[in-house]
């Protein structure tokens, strides 16, 4: 049992390059949604395949594993800018002739986007300094009749984290995640035209509330605890929320998934 100074130094930790080995065993969430991306993106096998294809945070490659085998007659660049993750790409596709490592910083175009007929960004738009910006960017780079499939944790997600940080009368310390606004704001490009949306909400269970925090931090994204009132309410929170749900704790997540075409 850890005692709560432990578990406040456990949550802290934070960053993806920090935690890139324990990822993969974490991200029930990204293989879910980055499953769904890829089953839409089979119907678009005919346009793409055999064109490249640039994926942008491609952390430990779960979509980038899809995408090798849905356009096998791609080539891929799968970038990302944490070190770490970069190693574990490398060493993952070292044998591939088709799948080339790279740091990008999505936060702005790269060049290697101007031949490619697809953009894929999976769960890292949130981590960006300005979403809207950076897809517009990505759009106003890659060639006319190329596509930016791109999904994401919306800001509707984790009700019952909110829920009981309200009961429990602490302040909401997730981070702000980008709305369905992001989808209007990138279409004000008359360039850009909306192919497919959705914001569909999916479930996952835990065992307890700090299972639920652990996941957060081991998939590197980590929880804001700077100073000793935050980290006594994350504590407050997780025993409220263990008393309210003393058999499990089911949180939602609302998965937003975008397809735009570059007119
Ligand atoms: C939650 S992970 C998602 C990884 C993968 N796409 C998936 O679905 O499992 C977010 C990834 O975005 C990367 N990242 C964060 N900021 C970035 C940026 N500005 N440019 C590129 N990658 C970034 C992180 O290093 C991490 O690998």
């Amino acid at each position: 049992m850890m005692t709560d100074e432990t578990t406040v130094q456990f949550l802290r930790n934070r960053g993806f390059d920090a935690f890139a080995g324990s990822y993969d065993r974490y991200a029930r969430i990204q293989q879910t949604a980055g499953l769904r991306l890829c089953e839409l993106m089979e119907g678009y096998v005919d346009d793409i395949n055999g064109y490249p294809i640039v994926e942008l945070g491609a952390g430990t490659g779960i979509v980038s594993d899809h995408l090798k085998r849905l356009f096998p007659a791609s080539d891929l660049i799968v970038s990302d800018i944490s070190p770490a993750m970069l190693e574990i790409l490398n060493h993952k596709y070292a044998t591939s002739d088709s799948m080339h490592v790279q740091y990008i910083d999505a936060n702005r175009a790269d060049a290697s986007m101007s031949i490619s007929k697809a953009i894929v960004c999976a769960f890292t738009i949130q981590w960006l300094d300005n979403p809207a910006s950076s897809i517009t960017d990505w759009l106003n780079t890659i060639p006319v009749g190329s596509y930016c499939f791109v999904t994401w944790p919306g800001e509707k997600s984790f009700p019952e984290w909110k829920h009981m940080a309200e009961v429990s009368c602490v302040p909401y310390t997730g981070n702000k995640l980008p709305g369905a606004t992001l989808v209007d704001a990138v279409l004000e490009d008359e360039n850009v035209s909306l192919v497919y949306h959705t914001a569909e909400d999916i479930q996952l269970e835990f065992d307890s509330s700090i299972d639920f925090f652990k996941s957060i931090r081991d998939i590197g994204a980590g929880l804001e605890l700077h100073d000793p009132i935050a980290n006594r309410n994350l504590l407050r929170l997780i025993r409220m929320w263990d008393m309210h749900d003393r058999e499990a704790v089911t949180v939602t997540h609302r998965i937003h998934t975008l397809v735009l075409k570059k007119l």
